[in-house]
């Protein structure tokens, strides 16, 4: 019986070790200690043994089971640590993969031409201020020198919620308000970007609702060189160093002189489909800030001088890429828009 056991051990030693699984480990596990198992078997027929030999095979059968127990454990710790192992380089990641590019947004060309001035000019010491696009007849027109019944307001075709109430046609009535806060102390430089409304019809250069720039420079001995001079190095930084403006008289009933400002086309003077021919395009409206305007706002015109200027934030960014429809910046074509993304 000794002997039975011993190979029986040896047995079921070598089917532990050569348990490939842990299913096949465990079939093992049930044919040698399960119920219906010879080690089971063997200590049912212990009854039919002698009382001196009852406790010396007892002792065998128990270290015979404990061993094949003991061996079964070793065994399905292995292979369960294996069966880690291999889930793991299963899921291993393969971090040579080149990534897959994340989709980003760009600015819009609208947006990024108008920080590209706004920092233009921040750089020269202006500051930026806004006003309401909801704006009272006194600030748009009025206190610009443009009175009730002055024909000049036909220049801005107006859409007028009341009658003293109205879209903002232009940034001008910020200039106003900018003073007005000041109480009649200079210096005042400001830049006021935002949105203005017109009843013009849409064209490839038209919209009823457009962007401003204004700029507004007030103190003492302000003068139209300074103006000049500050155009002048918006035109190169803007455009190109290459770049030059020409002045030419105009007429804006809050500003004396005013002029129109060209600056010269990319074409180099030789004339060109963007300059129509001329080797100039116009690109904004200047002048120095009328007396009236000044008093109004509560400056003294005798100490105080200043320059101002509004130009069309489309008109710019057209001139700049090379745009021939303003619509284009309002009908969100991605085919349009995804030129202007930095990130594609
Ligand atoms: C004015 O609005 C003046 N307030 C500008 C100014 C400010 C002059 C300070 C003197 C001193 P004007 O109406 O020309 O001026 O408009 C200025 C610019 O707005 C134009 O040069 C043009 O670029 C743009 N603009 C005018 N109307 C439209 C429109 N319907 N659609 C798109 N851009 C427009």
């Amino acid at each position: 019986m000794e002997q039975q056991l011993k190979e029986l051990q040896n047995q079921a030693l070598e089917q532990i070790a050569a348990a490939a699984n842990l299913k096949e480990l465990n079939d093992v596990r049930v044919a040698y200690l399960g119920k219906k198992g010879p080690v089971t078997e063997v200590l049912k027929g212990m009854g039919k043994l002698s009382a001196e030999e009852r406790p010396k095979m007892g002792a065998l059968v128990n270290v015979v089971r404990e061993t094949i127990s003991e061996s079964i454990e070793e065994k399905q710790e292995l292979l369960e640590a294996a069966a880690i192992e291999q889930k793991l380089a299963q899921e291993s990641i393969d971090v040579t993969l080149p990534g897959r590019p994340v989709k980003q947004g760009g600015h819009h060309p609208l947006t990024r031409v108008a920080e590209e001035i706004e920092d233009l000019f921040i750089g020269m010491g202006y500051t930026v201020a806004e006003g309401p696009e909801v704006e009272q007849d006194f600030y748009n027109f009025e206190a610009l020198n443009l009175p009730k019944d002055h024909p000049a307001r036909d220049m801005q075709d107006t859409f007028y919620i009341t009658p003293e109430l109205l879209m903002r046609t232009h940034t001008s009535p910020v200039q106003v308000r900018t003073m007005q806060k000041h109480e009649g102390r200079g210096p005042v430089k400001i830049i006021c970007p935002g949105k203005v409304y017109r009843r013009d019809s849409d064209d490839a250069t038209h919209s009823h609702q457009f962007a401003q720039i204004e700029g507004l420079v007030v103190g003492e001995n302000i003068r139209m060189s300074d103006l000049k001079g500050t155009l002048d190095m918006f035109a190169k930084k803007m455009f190109g160093e290459d770049r030059e403006i020409r002045l030419r008289p105009s007429f804006f009933p809050f500003t004396e002189p005013s002029v129109e400002v060209d600056v010269s086309c990319m074409c180099g003077g030789k004339g060109c489909s963007i300059c129509k021919g001329t080797g100039w395009i116009e690109v904004l409206g200047a002048g120095m800030v009328h007396p009236n305007v000044l008093e109004m706002a509560g400056f003294d015109s005798n100490k105080y001088t200043g320059f101002a200027f509004g130009m069309g934030q489309e008109r710019i960014a057209m001139l700049k890429y090379g745009i021939d429809d303003i619509r284009h910046f309002y009908t969100n074509d991605l085919r349009f828009l995804k030129q202007f993304s930095v990130h594609e």
